[in-house]
């Protein structure tokens, strides 16, 4: 498959989209956020959920982002305004998010950096200390925003494409040698198993529902901007059905490993140490950088080549989900400013990285129990986090769907499609309802549930929760705002502009 995109900087090959497109997908969402979550909402019948959001709201919504790039070959405000004037700042947002992202992104990746490199010494119990070690803190996520820096100014085909090249393949092999590894442990392997894996529908609620979908558009990197982005960097050659179906199954089956190297890992250390595993924490960043740590030191020196093996892989999966982020705003700073992607990347890491210091400070506040530097009650993290994942995403996923099920038309864009050499089969009319209305529906539903969920958290009102919802709309305003004065009316760029 190769792409005659070359020459415009895309990408060189279908399989380099691929591998780019799931290195995005790929983060730390699949390897803390999806075991924890599973564990915690009925095991198997969460994969179970899971699996289904992927298969019928999470493809639909990729093959429409990677449609939507790709038809247009530019940055996500020329995408939409390509097809309608006055639709331009939905790709603004698909903008806005990420950056924001990255911000908070790049904190943990520097502690994942901190991990990787401390390994050999130990980890255990350092990660207050590190976390309250500020100029440790703004180092490492420092080093972290470099890595992803020198990849992303290489450009799509020899920096992004290469590294993914490399980056997926190691990631892979990493994560299968630690579940190898892990589970030839022995003794609470099978507990762990269990735990991870039985499936208890009594845990089946409606909120579980919404975690699975929320879950699935966080971990494949929707309503994000980065599939436009990518998809953009693809030419017709490349099969948007395919590539998808490949993208969400490498994603989900890292996701599913990660649960089978961590909870069987947890619990041979609980049932070697005799303690119970309830009173360990399995929570998000507690379960990687304190739980995790213990667990592989525990095992003695083989234990802790697998924690190095283990966190290099978590840097792995950081920084080619960082790259992506990166470049969605670099894409767009190159084609609307005529800037080099040198210049471009620079500013945009600059500022992120600016922004990631009050985020790493007010982190390690919150790791020492120290109730200091909140926004609504919540650290800096917690705080962008929940603006992204639970206001703005579905918002940019919604409107996507919105864009070529409605805007473009369903049975136009999967015309569209098919002259291209994509084939739906039997699936051509399921398809194009999801599109048109499931998908869009399901999605609204994600938002309206979360913001149910963050005004009147356990049934009582929330000043604070009110004020993040607040917050997050404001800055769609604002994006609404900036793209009518300054960009509907302007040159807003489109690939062609770089190298030119
Ligand atoms: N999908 C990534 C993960 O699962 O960790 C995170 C991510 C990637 C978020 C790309 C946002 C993004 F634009």
């Amino acid at each position: 498959m190769e792409n005659t995109n070359t020459k415009k900087g895309g990408f060189a090959s279908g399989i380099g989209f691929v591998l780019a497109a799931a290195g995005s997908a790929i983060g730390l969402g699949n390897l803390w956020a999806f075991p924890y979550k599973t564990a915690e909402n009925g095991g198997a019948a969460f994969v179970f959920l899971y699996v289904l959001c992927v298969l019928f709201i999470g493809a639909v919504t990729m093959i429409c982002e990677i449609f939507l790039g790709r038809r247009a070959q530019a940055n996500p405000v020329t995408a939409y305004k390509k097809i309608n004037k006055n639709l331009g700042w939905i790709g603004l947002i698909a903008i806005a998010v990420p950056t924001i992202i990255v911000c908070y992104y790049s904190v943990l990746g520097g502690y994942t950096v901190k991990f990787a490199a401390n390994s050999f010494w130990g980890n255990t119990g350092n990660l207050s200390a590190f976390a309250g070690s500020e100029w440790q803190v703004i180092l490492f996520t420092l080093i972290f925003v470099v890595l992803a820096l020198v990849v992303v100014m290489a450009g799509v085909k020899d920096g992004i494409e290469k590294a993914s090249k490399v980056l997926m393949p190691a990631l892979f092999v990493l994560l299968v040698a630690v579940v190898i590894f892990v589970l030839c442990l022995g003794e609470g392997v099978k507990e762990g198993l269990l735990y991870y894996l039985v499936p208890d529908f009594s845990e089946i609620t409606f909120s579980s529902v919404l975690a699975a979908m929320g879950q699935a558009f966080y971990s494949l990197s929707l309503g994000m901007g980065a599939m436009i982005v990518y998809g953009s960097y693809t030419d017709k050659k490349i099969n948007i059905v395919k590539s998808t179906g490949m993208i969400c199954v490498f994603d989900t089956m890292v996701a599913l490993l990660a649960g089978l190297a961590i909870f069987p890992a947890v619990f041979h250390f609980s049932a070697m140490e005799g303690i119970d595993t309830s009173s360990l924490n399995l929570n998000g960043i507690m379960l990687m950088f304190e739980t995790l740590p213990k667990v592989f030191e525990s095992i003695g020196a083989i234990g802790k080549i697998i924690e190095f093996f283990f966190f290099a892989m978590v840097v792995i999966a950081a920084v080619s989900s960082v790259i992506s982020i990166m470049e969605v705003a670099s894409q767009f700073v190159i084609q609307k400013f005529k800037i080099s992607r040198k210049i471009a990347t620079a500013i945009i890491a600059g500022v992120t990285f600016c922004v990631s210091i009050p985020v790493g400070i007010s982190l390690g506040y919150l790791m020492n129990g120290v109730d200091k530097m909140t926004i609504f009650g919540l650290d800096w993290l917690s705080f962008l986090d929940t603006v992204t994942n639970t206001v703005l995403m579905p918002v940019c996923a919604l409107l996507s769907c919105v864009a070529v099920g409605w805007f473009i038309g369903s049975k136009k864009s999967i015309e569209e499609m098919k002259a291209e050499g994509n084939s739906f089969g039997k699936l051509e009319g399921f398809v194009r309802v999801m599109m048109k209305f499931i998908a869009p529906a399901l999605i609204a539903l994600i938002e309206i549930f979360g913001l149910i969920d963050l005004i009147f958290p356990g049934g009582t009102f929330s000043l604070n929760g009110l004020g993040i919802v607040l917050v997050s709309y404001a800055v769609l305003g604002v994006m609404v705002a900036l793209y009518s004065f300054f960009l509907r009316n302007k040159d807003t760029g489109d690939n062609s502009d770089e190298n030119a």
